[in-house]
This record gives C-alpha cells, sequence and structure tokens, in this order.
C-alpha cells in the first residue's frame, strides 16, 4: 500500500493515544516490577524476562538485546511495518483523524478508515433495533430473560440484549430501507446475507440478541440464542467479519477489566450467559471464551489487565468442558510453566455452570469455589485418577503412565521436584515407606529412553548440572567465552548466588544479615568464582573491622584483587555493578536475601533428600524396619523443609536483575 505522507499533528496525535503498555502488552505478556512492567523479549529467544516498559517513560528497552524505542518502534520492529503503516494502523484503532499533507490523498485514506467507522456505526443501530425489540415486540424474549434467566431489567440494559424478530429480513428493511445503509455495508457487518436468486435474508431471526463489545465497549457481533427446544444451532455467532475475530474477542471484557484489575484475577466461563449471571451476582471479573477452545490470545487480553496474571478457568464440568479445559491449558501451557500465567482450573460441583450454580447458591460461595480451585496441574492430576482404583493393576499401570506423560512436560525444575514426590505419594496409596521407590521410578520413567552416554537419568544430570557443578570444583570454571554470554548465571541458584553476592557488595546495610544467615544456616556458594569471591569479601571485611578506617571501599579493594586473578575475575566482574533500579527493587524488599538464601539451602536440601533416597534403596525394611524407619524420618523432614523454603523464595528474586 501506497502511503501518502501523513501530517506532524496525526503523528502526534497517535503517539498521544497508544499508550507502551497498551501497545506492548498486545504481544508480550508483562508484569509489573515497581513502577515499570518487565516480559519476554519478543525480538530475540530467552528465558528471563529482561524486556521493560516503562509507562511514565512511555519506552521499552531490552536488556538482553538492546531493543528500545517508543510504542510506533515497537510495532515496527515487529510487524516489519513502515513507521507510516504502524502510525495508520494505529491511528484507525485509536480513531485519530488522519490529516495527510495532500487534501485528494487524505480523503482516500479517511475512505477506508470510515468502513471501520460505519460497520462500528451500523452494528450499534442495530443493537438499539433488537433492544427496540425486545421491549415492544419480543414475544416471549422479556419474559424468558426475567423468569428463566432471573434477570433483571437493570442488568438486562447493561448488556443491551435484545430480541432480532422472526420475520425474514425485518432488520433488512429497517438498516437498508429506513435508514439507508448501502446493502455492502450491512452485509459486511454480518447481519444480512444474500438469498439465492436476489435480494437479502437476516442472518439473526427470533433469537435472543447478545451484542458482543470491543474493550472499549463497541459492538463489534452478536450471539443469538433461540429460546425454542431443539432449534439448532442454540446459539448462532456474527461471522468473523473486519471487526470481529472470535478468538481475539472476549465477551464482556468491556464489562470486567476494571473487576479484573480490582481482584487481581480474571475468571474464564464458557457461556454469555454464565458471564451475565457472575456479573449480576456482583462477580465482575468474569468473561467468556465465545464457545471456542480459548486461544493464548484471549488469555493474554484478559490477563492485561490482572497484576499477578491470575487466571480461573471455570469450564463446565461435563466432557466438553472438560476438553475444553484440557484444550486451554494446552494452549497456554507455555505462559503457565513459565510462570507467566497462575492458572487454576474450577469445576463447579454436580457438573453445573456458572449460571446454574448462582441459581442456587450465593455470590459469597462462588468466590469460595474460586478460592479453592486446584492449581491446573493438581487438577489434571485430579483427572487422571479420577473413577480409578489404584488397587487394580491395570488402573494402576494407566494412571501411573499418564501421570509419567504429565510430569515429562514439566520443564521447571523445582516444579517437577515437587510434582514428583506429590505423584510418588499418590501411586504409594498411604503406605509411606514405599514414597522413595516410587520416587526413583518416576525418575526414571520421565528420562528419555536413550540417555547419551550416561545411564542416569536426565533429571539427575539436570540437577548435577545446575546445582552441583560446583562441587566439583574443576569442571565449574567456565570459558571465558561463555561468561560473556552471560551464561554463567543460567541457573536458578547461581543467579542467586549472584544476587546475593551483588546485594552485599552494593547494600552494607544487609551485610551483617547476610553473613548471619549464611552462618546459621551452614551454607557455601556453590559455583567456585562465586567461593573466591566471597572469601575475599571476608578477608576484606575483617581488615575493614581492624581498622579504624572504616572508610575502606571493599569494591575498588575487590577489583584490586582481580587484577591478580584475570581467570576469576572475568567471571565476577560484572557483579561489581548495580542499576541504580535494581539497587531501589532490592532496599525496598527485605524479603529478597531471605528469597535468596532460601534458595541456596533448596540445593542442599536437595541433596540430603537425594542421599536419603540413595540410603532407602539400600536398606531393607523387612530387615532392618528400624533403620529404614529413620531414614525415611529424615527424608521426610527434608521434603517438609523443600516445600518451606520453595514458599520462602516464592516471589521471584530472580527477576530482579
Ligand atoms: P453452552 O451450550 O454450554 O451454553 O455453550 P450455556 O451458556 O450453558 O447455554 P444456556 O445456559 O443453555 O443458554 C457455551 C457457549 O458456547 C457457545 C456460546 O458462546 C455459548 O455461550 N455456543 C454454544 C455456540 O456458539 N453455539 C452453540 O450452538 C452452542
Ligand atoms: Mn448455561
Amino acid at each position: 500500500m501506497q502511503i501518502p505522507r501523513l501530517h506532524p499533528d496525526t503523528i502526534e496525535a497517535v503517539k498521544e493515544r497508544a499508550d507502551i503498555y497498551d501497545v506492548v502488552s498486545e504481544h508480550v505478556v508483562l508484569r509489573r516490577r515497581g513502577r515499570d512492567y518487565v516480559g519476554l523479549c519478543p525480538f530475540h529467544d530467552e528465558k528471563s524476562p529482561s524486556f521493560t516498559v516503562s509507562q511514565s517513560k512511555q519506552m521499552y528497552y531490552c536488556f538482553g538485546c538492546q531493543a528500545g524505542g517508543n510504542s510506533i518502534k515497537f510495532l515496527m520492529e515487529l510487524q516489519k511495518h513502515s513507521f507510516s503503516e504502524v502510525v495508520l494502523d494505529l491511528a484507525r484503532r485509536y480513531q485519530v483523524t488522519v490529516k495527510t499533507l495532500a487534501p485528494e490523498e487524505s480523503r482516500s485514506l479517511q475512505h477506508q478508515i470510515s468502513l471501520r467507522e460505519q460497520l462500528y456505526q451500523v452494528l450499534a443501530t442495530t443493537a438499539q433495533f433488537y433492544q427496540h425489540a425486545l421491549k415492544n415486540v419480543a414475544h416471549g424474549a422479556l419474559e424468558y430473560l426475567r423468569d428463566k434467566r432471573q434477570l433483571s431489567d437493570e442488568v438486562i440494559g447493561q448488556f443491551a440484549l435484545g430480541y432480532a424478530p422472526g420475520g425474514w429480513d425485518t432488520l433488512y428493511r429497517y438498516l437498508v430501507e429506513d435508514k439507508h445503509y448501502p446493502v455492502q455495508l450491512v452485509e459486511k457487518a454480518g447481519l444480512i446475507k444474500p438469498r439465492e436468486g436476489s435480494g437479502y435474508y437476516d442472518v439473526f431471526r427470533d433469537r435472543l440478541m447478545i451484542p458482543i463489545r470491543d474493550v472499549m465497549g463497541r459492538v463489534i457481533a452478536f450471539g443469538g440464542r433461540t429460546m425454542k427446544e431443539g432449534v439448532q444451532p442454540k446459539y448462532l455467532n456474527s461471522p468473523e467479519t473486519e471487526l470481529f475475530s472470535k478468538g481475539r474477542t472476549l465477551f464482556a471484557l468491556d464489562a470486567a477489566k476494571n473487576g479484573i484489575a480490582q481482584f487481581d484475577q480474571a475468571i474464564v466461563v464458557e457461556g454469555y450467559f454464565d458471564a451475565i449471571a457472575l456479573h449480576a451476582a456482583g462477580i465482575n471479573n468474569a468473561v467468556a471464551s465465545l464457545g471456542t477452545a480459548l486461544s493464548l490470545e484471549q488469555v493474554k487480553l484478559a490477563l492485561r489487565y490482572s497484576e499477578s496474571k491470575q487466571l480461573v478457568l471455570n469450564f463446565d464440568a461435563d466432557k466438553a468442558g472438560i476438553n475444553a479445559a484440557e484444550k486451554a491449558i494446552g494452549a497456554i501451557a507455555d505462559l503457565a510453566y513459565k510462570g507467566e500465567v497462575a492458572l487454576r482450573i474450577l469445576n463447579i460441583p454436580n457438573g453445573k455452570d456458572a449460571d446454574e450454580y448462582l441459581k442456587s447458591y450465593s455470590a459469597e460461595a462462588y468466590r469460595q469455589l474460586l478460592a479453592n480451585a486446584p492449581i491446573w496441574i493438581d487438577w489434571q492430576i485430579q483427572e487422571i485418577i479420577k473413577n480409578r482404583d489404584l488397587k487394580q493393576a491395570t488402573d494402576y499401570q494407566q494412571v501411573s503412565q499418564q501421570i509419567v506423560k504429565l510430569l515429562k512436560n514439566i520443564a521447571n525444575k523445582d516444579t517437577l521436584t515437587y510434582y514428583i514426590s506429590h505423584c510418588a505419594e499418590i501411586l504409594s496409596l498411604g503406605n509411606s515407606q514405599l514414597v522413595p521407590l516410587r520416587v526413583e521410578n518416576l525418575l526414571t520413567q520421565i528420562a528419555p529412553e536413550k540417555p547419551n552416554n550416561s545411564d542416569k537419568p536426565r533429571f539427575y544430570q539436570r540437577l548435577e548440572k545446575s546445582n552441583y557443578a560446583s562441587s566439583n570444583t574443576g569442571q565449574s570454571k567456565l570459558t571465558s567465552q561463555q561468561a560473556t554470554l552471560g551464561k554463567t548465571e543460567n541457573s536458578l541458584l547461581a543467579r542467586a548466588e549472584a544476587l546475593l553476592l551483588r546485594i552485599y557488595l552494593h547494600c552494607p546495610g544487609q551485610r551483617n544479615n547476610i553473613i548471619k544467615e549464611l552462618e546459621e544456616r551452614d551454607l557455601q556458594f556453590s559455583l567456585s568464582h562465586h567461593r573466591f569471591l566471597w572469601q575475599n569479601i571476608l578477608a576484606i571485611t575483617d581488615e575493614i573491622h581492624d581498622t579504624i578506617n572504616s572508610e575502606i571501599d571493599l569494591i575498588s579493594r575487590l577489583q584490586d584483587i582481580c587484577l591478580e586473578f584475570t581467570e576469576e575475575s572475568e567471571l565476577i566482574s560484572h557483579l561489581f555493578i548495580l542499576t541504580e533500579k535494581a539497587k531501589t527493587e532490592i532496599m525496598r524488599s527485605p524479603q529478597v536475601v531471605q528469597a535468596t538464601i532460601a534458595r541456596m539451602e533448596e540445593v542442599l536440601c536437595e541433596k540430603r533428600i537425594q542421599y536419603f533416597v540413595k540410603l532407602l534403596q539400600e536398606c531393607d525394611s523387612q530387615i532392618e524396619p528400624e533403620q529404614y524407619d529413620s531414614y525415611y524420618q529424615a527424608f521426610y523432614r527434608e521434603k517438609i523443609r523443600q516445600q518451606e523454603l520453595e514458599r520462602q523464595r516464592q516471589f521471584t528474586i530472580i527477576d530482579l536483575l
């Protein structure tokens, strides 16, 4: 498309409206961090977020790949569009009048934009027409809403519910003959279809009409429900149009966005009336998925408004609903494993949907269900063991196979460790002595069939790589090339250690606390270059204590030392730098130190668990029951401690740097 030169006023107006958060969050899941937002950079491959968005500056910047700019630049880079194309797109979206430098050109542009505007207009008129029909000509439709659906007139008005009259072309005649809308426009709006031969007929006839609105509250489509038993389809929806794309729309998002922000949680239900019933009951953070498999895009849309990205899927408990939930999990599992969405699944008891449930129970009771809804992995485990008798060999085998399949997908090591022991407990059927064996079985099964050049399961290898590398001092030294690539801090543990060292170096107020915690818990740094740095820190700290001169600058002394140890220095010199922003964050949250240290202790804890598992395997509970029992007790204590530690480091410290 040849785009004429845009008037500077237009560019300015677009810049003003196209909020950087709005624009970016359509493509990247963003989380609040302090006053800014962070997410995974869309311009390079990364596992931990280094992409930041600042609303106050209206800028984005990636610490990983140095991409940065304003919202227009973001879209240009992402979509590979020219400056003018992006500005034009944004102008359409934010309804900015486009002025170009030459007036004729401006007219042709205005024409394209006005198609959308005209579509909005015809849909708005139609919604009013349906609303009017509901009150004046509806054959039982208003009664249906009031009696069967138990909706108040207020709610009926809030959702602008209406009625499409029964004739073949009532709407057609109203819009085209009375209101003089062009036929093609009405057809493009998805409201009429050409008859065979000639003429047009209404898409929606004798149906209860539910307008579907965009986030800004503009009608973009309709859903129409029949009020007669047995008429197919039960719901008829607008076709895809210039304005409406099913997979990118959530019903009631316009009404729910404030509620989602307020409760910091989005509820996604299946049906229009489920969402309406929830809003009517004051649960105004609910949206509906329009009956299709929930898409990643829809999820991101809802999560834009939840700061901690909490999503509850409340799908029907029937087979179709459970399949839909499984599908939805599939679509967003990636996000969920990365912790980019905190996903829960709610199945209402007795197979009810939200709408039915609220007819007999209070909003409070529903909130209780929400609060108790299981995390998605737990839900899947429940689904696997539902209606199974684990004492039966075939059931047991099938269940354990499915569990293995589920566990195999869990990429996060900590989550995996937790669920392995959880599932091992389930598979042990209450016989706690069996747990270590089951843990071992699961570990072996989730390892790939042919582990290369080692007979150890991959899980162990991974553990060793990430956590235990340094117990093997020789091997833990990384080449300088890797160091410059930033790979040294790959594992969570390494990053936790690095963070702790940074805090020690840059926040003197935390120093005593750090030393105390490490000593009390008997913790060591596991990477050799971290140990090197720590030893030197301690030495200098002693020296500082011994001299009256407390002005000795720790960091500059360390840098002196580094001059002699070039190999180590390459690996640690980046720790001598701390951005002001990170520093403020650290000062603000005393839990950071706690969480970092918890992470380090977890590694020890994991080692001890492995150790006791080994002892248990070598011990025969028949021959040495007491010995076995004491190992088991020890194993169990560590497990509990591990969970406690996991809680302590819940908030993701590692994101800080
Ligand atoms: P359900 O059949 O579960 O609807 O479909 P429901 O909301 O419980 O229906 P009521 O309570 O009987 O009115 C859930 C959603 O799937 C879509 C609609 O969006 C509906 O709200 N759907 C369903 C269709 O698009 N077409 C259909 O024929 C059926
Ligand atoms: Mn229903």
